[in-house]
């Protein structure tokens, strides 16, 4: 059974235990959210300052950078209130701009791939910026994830959290129309993280935000989430190329390694020798959500460490989740507690569009028109 911190907190009380003998967790289980903080965390090399905030409520820490939006850090207590980085990530700016392969960054303006980076809309061929292979990935050579952000505190209630602007300038990366884009990081009293994305154009254009946390609950630094549990609410997939392109097919999932609709652990099937496991080198999908494109964030996942017995578990507005269990990290990088990241030490669970979708005229459109606000939400509910 799966205990809410409140619950943990409400049956201290009656058994007569303070919140100081449960530790910090449950003492902030009630809300308590501090005014964010802001530290200086580095300076790029055109002189441009770097801040870390520093936000805390209903017993999750959060740690954010200006730079790309980045998640540096997020705390979170196990069954027994103790604290782990759940995150993975640097301890230092010059890793995250030389090298970060998205650690806890914002993602735009198109989240995940698409064919050799072009597209026709309204009858208008555009070519991006090409950076993975012949394939444009998470917006292009320069994305969101390497912008600075102008990040803005606020309390609000029993609320805590930070609003982050970026505006994209008509053409940015190849994309066309001036983008502008608001998120909203939220740390609720209950210590959930809820992101709220809107974005405007001035000229028609294709929208697909996303977050790019790399999850091990266990605690980053500390292995494999082979042994993590997974639910994913979805009856298809989206199969793709040998560059992870979609085909263009909703395939089910009975009966494949991508069938999470019952909690499995990541890796029972990873090593199961399916074309589409061969070419994701694991997992590295699409799951086309039963719920479809919702106005209000409906959950869809749930991850589960049995060891500490931390969970996640997502809430969104969007059709579909990339699953990708960090199949590429290969042992070169060292994180923020001094440990090196070897393959599937981290799994990301991405809430999005379909991949490739400009592309694609039967999957749910991602075109933003002039007039008109994208807006996505995606609520993280942590547990022990
Ligand atoms: C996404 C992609 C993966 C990989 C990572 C970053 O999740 O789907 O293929 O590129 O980003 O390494």
């Amino acid at each position: 059974m799966e205990l809410s911190r409140r619950t943990v907190m409400a049956g201290a009380a009656a058994a007569g235990v303070t919140a100081t003998t449960l530790g910090s967790a449950t003492a902030h289980a009630t809300g308590g959210g501090k005014k964010p903080v802001k530290e200086l965390f580095g300076t790029l090399a055109d002189g441009t300052r770097v801040h870390r905030w520093s936000l805390e409520n209903g017993g999750t820490r959060l740690k954010v950078l200006s730079y790309g939006g980045v998640v540096q850090s997020l705390e979170i207590p196990d069954r027994r209130g103790r604290y782990a980085n759940v995150s993975l990530g640097f301890d230092n700016l010059d890793d995250y701009v030389a090298k970060s392969p998205y650690f806890g960054a914002l993602i735009g303006r198109y989240g995940n791939r698409i064919d050799q980076g072009r597209f026709t809309l309204d009858g208008r061929a555009y070519q991006l910026s090409v950076n993975d292979g012949a394939n444009t990935l998470h917006g292009g050579a320069q994305g969101f994830d390497k912008r600075v952000w102008d990040v803005e505190p606020f309390t609000k209630g029993s609320d805590v959290g930070l609003y982050l602007y970026y505006t994209s300038v008509d053409g940015e990366m190849g994309y066309p129309g001036t983008l502008r884009t608001k998120v909203t990081y939220t740390l609720t009293r209950g210590g959930d993280w809820r992101i709220d994305y809107e974005a405007t154009t001035d000229k028609a254009t294709v929208v697909n935000l996303t977050s790019h946390v790399y999850w091990n609950l266990a605690g980053e630094g500390s292995g494999t989430v082979e042994d993590h549990e997974l639910t994913i609410d979805a009856s298809r997939y989206t199969p793709v190329d040998s560059g992870l392109i979609p085909t263009g097919e909703l395939a089910r999932v009975a009966g494949t390694p991508f069938d999470f609709r019952r909690a499995k652990t990541v890796g029972e099937d990873i090593r199961v020798a399916h074309q589409q496991v061969l070419y994701g080198q694991g997992f590295d999908h699409n799951w086309a959500l039963d719920k479809g494109v919702t106005s209000r964030p409906e959950h869809i996942a749930t991850l589960r460490d049995p060891r500490s017995g931390r969970t996640l578990r997502i809430a969104t507005t969007e059709p579909g989740l990339q699953f990708y269990s960090g199949n590429f990290q290969d042992g070169t990088l060292v994180g923020t507690g001094g440990r090196v990241y070897r393959q599937g030490d981290a799994l990301c669970l991405e809430t999005q569009h379909f991949p490739d979708s400009p592309n694609q005229p039967s999957f749910p459109s991602t075109v933003l028109r002039p007039g008109r606000t994208y807006r996505s939400t995606t609520v993280h509910a942590f547990g022990s």
